[in-house]
């Protein structure tokens, strides 16, 4: 019998198993586009955990099993995740309804820098669902703003529907204090009158000075390599260029071995890692 009025580290005892989910509530699901949507979930007594900017969470579906998603945000009542429809698991998630039940445990990885940042100006460039994670680093210098220097955020997508977080995108965040949001899509349509055309190549015409700025990047892979090239053109040095592996997390724990880069587990080290650490792993991610 366990004696729950002290600190119990025994294994058994859910708190501090890692491996045992806390079961949670679905409170509001937004669209965000035709293949993404946001689960809003919360606890029985509240939020399960507190989650640092650029952590993970293991969300399991009852039915089907569970996979490793970043958190999006956490406020104060949620811990939000916005999940891109890619196969079984997230295909049984988009069925899922408000007041239905998920699982969580974690939270997994290092997460962003929040410390190291403070007092810079921050650039922040996202690529479709890659805006996700950089969405919790983005929220949480707004909710300490006086932090933080200038904020820019370059994001970009396949087409207007494959923008995250419109909302916020084109109503709130503009209305922040110093910060500015671009966005971009891939291809011309007709209600669109924004700017047309890759992120890096955007990127490279607003042109925002690496003086004082650290700059952080999440996206498709290919477009992370051609920021990361416009990035050094630009004058940024691999100390102040930030991004996420968060992809490559499986397990989170160091156990299923299928997010090694040569003898490096993304998931003890990462998933974050600025430039000049990235650079002294083999050349696979
Ligand atoms: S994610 Fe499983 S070992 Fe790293």
């Amino acid at each position: 019998m366990h004696d729950h009025n002290h600190e119990c580290s025994c294994k058994d005892h859910g708190q501090t198993n890692p491996l045992v989910p806390t079961m949670v509530k679905v409170q509001k699901i937004v669209d965000e586009t035709s293949d993404v949507k946001t689960f809003y979930v919360v606890g029985e007594n509240g939020i399960p955990f507190k989650v640092m900017p650029g952590q993970l969470a293991m969300v399991s579906h009852v039915a089907i099993g569970e996979g490793m998603f970043s958190v999006s945000w956490q406020d104060d009542d949620h811990l939000q995740f916005a999940i891109k429809r890619v196969g079984l698991l997230t295909d049984a998630l988009h069925e899922i309804e408000v007041g239905q039940t998920l699982g969580v445990r974690g939270p997994y990885g290092n997460g962003f820098p929040v410390e190291e940042c403070k007092g810079k100006d921050m650039l922040f460039i996202g690529g479709g669902i890659g805006l996700a994670p950089l969405r919790s680093f983005i929220k949480y210098c707004f909710k300490h703003r006086e932090d933080y220097g200038k904020i820019q955020i370059i994001y970009g997508a396949r087409s207007y529907d494959d923008l995250c977080f419109k909302r916020e995108l084109f109503e709130e965040w503009p209305q922040v204090p110093n910060c500015e949001v671009y966005t971009t899509i891939d291809n011309a349509e007709d209600q669109w009158a924004g700017n047309v055309g890759f992120c890096p190549a955007y990127l490279e015409e607003i042109n925002p000075s690496p003086q004082g700025r650290i700059a952080v990047t999440c996206g498709p892979p290919i477009m992370i390599k051609f920021v990361l090239q416009a990035l050094e053109k630009m004058g940024y040095t691999d100390e102040q260029v930030i991004t996420t592996l968060e992809m490559r997390m499986k397990c989170g724990i160091g156990k299923c071995g299928r997010c090694n880069i040569g003898s490096e587990y993304i998931c003890l080290d990462g998933p974050v890692f600025n430039l000049a650490q990235l650079k002294k792993l083999p050349p696979e991610w």
